[in-house]
């Protein structure tokens, strides 16, 4: 990666701590807590990392987070990711994790949560890294369920900034969680949804309209949607877009065809992110430099994409 594009300070807005699990640490995981893998050795499950869509990427996602037992898994998880930051110059994140994913596997909310936190406080003391958590509702499994997620984080509610939205897209419009976002805005989170990245662009009106979003996770698909894309220009709602894993679940069929600089030249507020580092090849550094090996992103893009990484903070 050239210098000039590691020593941008940067946010990353867009990032799943359980996507950020290499295979290295994986392996590790499962030998500490003593579970059998499916796969081999690490090159058999990098190997792995072919997907066609959202769906396939997310089966293995979850599969990989079996190996997240105890309060030192979490930590470790969150701890590696920061030292990437570190390294990237990327100076404040704001990272999603699923507590679902956790504690249907019956790991308590509490356990999830501390291993996380520790890391992040630990992370802004020793690395200089500021942040803000946000818990995100898995949007396969019925909005109730959401409503108890909420409810067991309640108790830690000084830990978050925000709710989210993620997980399968298509067939799980926002719509269908309208009254746990209310909820949560309510007990003063931010809200925040994955829109618009395989699902179409109703879907981000749906998210921007009932859930009442403040920035929209993904968001390529506005495009197609003239009238969408002038709200988004006007009322400068962010887009936390996620150039290498577009790639990875096909998304774009090349990084060649990706819309994020027309994005910006449009005039949205468009963001440069990982989303699942470990699955997709990079973090965010390796995602800048893809724009500029395959977009050819000047310095005078890549300061405006890290300036509204900054300005789209919510914590
Ligand atoms: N969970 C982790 N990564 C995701 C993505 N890119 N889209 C939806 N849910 C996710
Ligand atoms: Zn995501």
């Amino acid at each position: 990666m050239p210098e000039w594009l590691n020593a941008l300070p940067k946010a990353e807005l867009h990032l799943h701590l359980e996507g950020s699990l290499e295979p290295e640490l994986l392996f590790a995981l499962a030998e500490r807590n003593q579970i059998a893998l499916p796969w081999a050795d690490v090159e058999t499950l990098r190997a792995a990392y072919a997907f066609n869509n959202l769906q396939e990427f997310l089966d293995l996602y979850y599969a990989g987070a079996n190996v997240l037992r105890t309060e030192q898994d979490f930590y470790d998880l969150t701890w590696a990711y920061l030292q990437r930051c570190k390294v990237q110059n990327v100076i404040h994140v704001e990272p999603f994790f699923d507590p679902q994913t956790h504690t249907d596997r019956g790991i308590p909310f509490e356990v999830v949560l501390r291993g996380i936190q520790q890391a992040l406080v630990d992370g802004e003391k020793q690395l200089g890294i500021s942040h803000g958590l946000i818990l995100s509702f898995l949007r396969h499994l019925p909005e109730e369920e959401a409503f108890k997620t909420l409810e067991q984080a309640m108790p830690f509610r000084e830990a978050f900034i925000g709710v989210g939205l993620d997980s399968s897209e298509k067939g799980f419009p926002p719509r269908l969680f309208e009254r746990v976002f209310a909820k949560a805005r309510s007990e003063g989170l931010h809200a925040v949804a994955h829109a618009g990245e395989e699902g179409p662009p109703e879907y981000i009106w749906e998210a921007l309209d009932l859930l009442k979003i403040k920035r929209i996770d993904h968001g390529v698909r506005a495009i197609e949607d003239e009238r969408l894309m002038q709200r988004i220009i006007d009322e400068q709602i962010p887009l936390t877009v996620c150039p290498l894993s577009n790639i990875k679940l096909c998304v774009f069929e090349h990084m060649g065809q990706h819309n994020i600089l027309e994005m910006l030249e449009r005039g949205v507020k468009v963001t440069v992110n990982s989303d699942d580092p470990a699955y997709f090849g990079g973090y965010v550094g390796e995602n800048f430099a893809a724009l500029h090996e395959h977009l050819g992103m000047t310095e005078a893009q890549a300061k405006r994409l890290a300036q509204n990484s900054l300005d789209a903070r919510l914590a």
